[in-house]
């Protein structure tokens, strides 16, 4: 059985905890990196193509070059020698490592490629599926490309931190128009008058894997979606509030600064959240499971 987290750095299989990064990592000093992470269910990436979409675009708004296949390879090999079925996929590319200097170094600088995978014991939010989760807003206090999965993310971090010190599994941002565009690590949906809520696209969120399939079960479930942040004056009065991510899933929200919001897990979120894993059952059936 291979430790885990088992990783690939740059081509070479170890455990995560003995890979070594050069000091002069642009990821170290500047956050000069972008990343995914993808979930894994029976022993299989979920939604890899998306993934890997995303990761390329992010690649190319960053100007990094990679060969993508080499690393999807990789990521199939370390999944597969990992042995885990329940789990969570890393994958991290740096510009690489070189003298520090704010515009970008040399051509031949040779980015650094990390792909690591964990076992997850069950549902990371298995406490929180009854209740809902209780989440506080914050400012947002990220930069102006959160299209970009970067991990420049100490805007994100130090919300989630508030969150965790107010006893709440999440912080929902807010920018300064009083839109709130997010969470640290997830997206957010409200349901309005049996209408789905959700901020539409563009440089101010993540176009969250999860969102996109949710869009998409909610189009099968008919129920009707607004492509509309919720604001700082409303997400108190919504019939229902959720998040979605990779490791999340649908997290139906029960609380926000302290306020409730419906009677526990509403009825549409319940619904979409059943269609996901009946979404992720017929995949792993097809693929024989
Ligand atoms: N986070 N918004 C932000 C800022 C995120 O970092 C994430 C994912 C999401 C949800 O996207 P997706 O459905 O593609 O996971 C939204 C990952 C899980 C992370 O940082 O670990």
């Amino acid at each position: 059985m291979a430790r885990l987290p088992l990783a690939n750095w740059n081509g070479e299989e170890l455990p995560l905890e003995d890979v070594l990064v050069p000091v002069q990592d642009r990821a170290f000093f500047f956050g000069d990196a972008v990343y995914e992470a993808i979930r894994v269910y029976g022993g299989r990436a979920w939604l890899s193509q998306e993934h890997f979409a995303r990761l390329s675009r992010s690649l190319e708004l960053m100007r990094i070059e990679v060969d993508l296949a080499v690393i999807e390879q990789r990521t199939q090999e370390t999944l597969e020698h990992s042995g885990v079925e329940n789990g969570l996929i890393y994958i991290q590319v740096t510009r690489g490592a070189a003298p520090r200097t704010h515009y970008f170094p040399p051509e031949g600088t040779v980015p650094n490629v990390l792909v690591s995978v964990s076992e997850l014991d069950g549902d990371p939010y298995a406490h929180l599926r009854t209740s809902g989760a209780k989440v506080i807003t914050h400012e947002d206090l990220r930069w102006a490309r959160r299209d970009i999965k970067t991990v420049n993310l100490l805007g994100n971090c130090m919300a989630a931190q508030a969150a965790r010190e107010a006893g709440c599994a999440e912080a929902i941002l807010i920018s300064a128009d009083g839109s709130l565009t997010e969470g640290t690590h997830t997206n957010l949906f409200g349901v309005s008058n049996g209408q789905l809520l959700t901020s539409p696209t563009g440089h101010h969120i993540l176009p969250g894997i999860t969102r996109s399939l949710v869009l998409r079960l909610a189009e099968r479930a008919q129920v009707p979606v607004i492509e509309r942040p919720l604001t700082i004056e409303n997400v108190y009065s919504v019939d229902e509030l959720f998040l979605t991510g990779t490791t999340t899933e649908i997290l139906a929200v029960t609380e926000v600064d302290g306020r409730a919001i419906g009677n526990g897990p509403g009825p549409i979120t319940q619904r979409l959240s059943a269609t996901y894993h009946e979404a992720v059952r017929e995949w792993l059936e097809s693929a024989g499971h």
